[in-house]
């Protein structure tokens, strides 16, 4: 019989699920929730409220469109951190309540392992997967790390970030240029016509493999400062040459200890993943460096570099194929490590 998997992800605003048979996906099911939009940020406890409204649905929907019946879900997977709390206490407590009814397993995911094995999600059985060892360059909304994947669980953090986030660096930067929430993906679309070398900003100097983006920061809010002070149109009148400027920053941030650490590991091949693996620069970015090391580049497709429940399902899956399941008494938890 096959073992099919179902998973589900609610740690922050997308409530998804999805359905993984002996490895291969048959769907990946997401409800975002635009109620945050008019805060600028997402509302912790609007959120637990819209995943409360959205999982049956949505995980019904899964099932479905993978042409399954719920008798037929081996076990399921489910974000266990980190994240906002009250998200996760919905999709923690959903698959409880299910796998009871349905006298099948739960499996906890790390929902930073399920990022690093989205690189796994096949569609196809011939679709193309990394070899261990490889190097993980996670960048979103809540982390920035550099991580040496030596197995489905052995997984290293070489490098994370001291402070803000890259997607925080898009995000807040975006925020004072006016633009809506979130922010990366409005720069992403303007920078594609600015040009990246009329403004510097500042980068960091920190020893190691260890990421900054907050002296960024500070160095944008300085150029809008003094800019503004000489006309106050100018974050209209440079909207592109600003996003250019800032998204070429944070690429050479992030590629500067790419580069170290493959030189550190001597890894073959590269992948990235979160959110910020959406960005078209970063994707051309990380792709021509791969090719000019010699080294294969893994570039998430972008439905898979946000939170989907896919990437949950696979962790899901190989923890099951080791009997990796979890008791009832597991809660969940807002922040941890790899
Ligand atoms: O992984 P993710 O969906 O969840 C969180 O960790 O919150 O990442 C969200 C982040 C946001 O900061 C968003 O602005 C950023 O990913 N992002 C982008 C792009 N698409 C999403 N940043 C730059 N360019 C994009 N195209």
């Amino acid at each position: 019989m096959a073992i099919n998997i179902l998973g589900i992800e609610s740690s922050c605003d997308d409530t998804s699920a999805a359905v993984i048979s002996d490895g291969i996906l048959l769907s990946n099911v997401i409800a975002s929730q635009q109620v945050h939009e008019e805060y600028g940020g997402v509302v912790p406890e609007l959120a637990s409220r819209a995943h409360q409204q959205n999982i049956v649905p949505v995980v019904d929907a899964a099932i479905r469109r993978a042409g399954l019946d719920r008798r037929d879900i081996s076990a399921i997977a489910f974000t266990r951190g980190p994240g906002l709390i009250g998200s996760l206490l919905v999709g923690t407590s959903f698959a409880k309540g299910m796998s009871l009814g349905l006298r099948i397993p739960i499996i906890d995911v790390n929902h930073l392992h399920g990022h690093v094995l989205s690189h796994f999600v096949r569609e196809k059985a011939d679709d193309r997967v990394p070899e261990f060892p490889f190097l993980c360059l996670l960048i979103s909304g809540g982390n920035s790390q550099l991580i040496l994947v030596r197995s489905y669980n052995d997984m290293e953090i070489l490098g994370r970030t001291i402070d803000d986030a890259a997607g925080e660096a898009f995000d807040k930067c975006a925020k004072v240029m006016g633009l809506p929430y979130p922010g990366g993906p409005h720069i992403d679309r303007l920078a594609a016509e600015g040009d990246p070398k009329r403004f510097k900003f500042a980068k960091p100097h920190i020893p190691g493999l260890d990421y900054s983006f907050s002296g960024l920061k500070t160095s944008f809010l300085y150029t809008l400062r003094d800019g503004l002070k000489a006309d106050p149109g100018f974050i209209e009148a440079n909207r592109a040459d600003l996003a250019a400027s800032l998204q070429a920053t944070i690429i050479d941030i992030l590629l500067d200890k790419l580069a170290k650490a493959v030189k550190q590991t001597g890894v073959r091949a590269v992948a990235i993943g979160g959110g910020v693996s959406a960005n078209s620069g970063v994707r051309a970015a990380v792709a021509e460096f791969c090719e000019r090391h010699g080294l294969e580049a893994f570039i998430p497709q972008r439905k898979f570099t946000t939170d989907n429940a896919a990437m949950v399902a696979m962790a899901g899956y190989f923890k099951y194929l080791d009997k990796q399941y979890c008791d009832y008494e597991s809660a969940p938890y807002a922040r941890v490590e790899i």
